[in-house]
């Protein structure tokens, strides 16, 4: 068995889908529908659209549900808190990092979330991390493990 997707929905499929399609470098747009089952209808009313963007083997389903307000739940309940992306050099975490913020800051997206990226911390073990919202508020994780720490 392996991972398959990470369904997102967002209030602003377009505005998601650029900001995706211009953070990952590399990533595409693999299809795209606006038909959906009656049990898909049942469990996300007013879903319009879905659109599935991959960069390597990650793949995003992004949707939009016409009408439909969101909130977020407080830090204090259980749900997925992050999701985090492995890049193969610190280079790559301090790029991705200098991107978020150009991308941030360009007055193309519209955030939800005022937080910014946190800095680049690093383990007792030399994983480096730092942490960011996408534009709908979701956290993520950018980490650098180095290699002797692959294989754990
Ligand atoms: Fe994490």
């Amino acid at each position: 068995m392996r991972f398959h997707h990470v369904a997102i929905e967002t209030v602003d499929l377009a505005n998601t889908v650029n900001w995706y399609l211009t953070f990952f470098p590399g990533i595409r747009l693999n299809w795209e529908q606006d038909q959906f089952s009656s049990l898909t209808h049942e469990r996300l009313p007013r879903i319009t659209k879905l659109v599935e963007l991959q960069v390597s083997n990650i793949r995003f389903h992004f949707f939009e549900r016409i009408g439909v307000t969101h909130s977020h739940p407080p830090r204090n309940v259980t749900a997925f808190q992050h999701f985090c992306f492995q890049v193969p050099t610190p280079q790559d975490l301090n790029s991705y990092r200098l991107r978020w913020f150009d991308l941030r800051y360009s007055g193309i997206y519209n955030f939800t979330h005022d937080e910014t990226a946190t800095d680049i911390v690093v383990d007792q073990n030399a994983v480096a991390s730092f942490y960011f919202l996408d534009v709908n508020g979701l956290e993520f994780e950018m980490t650098y493990v180095p290699e002797e720490m692959r294989a754990c």
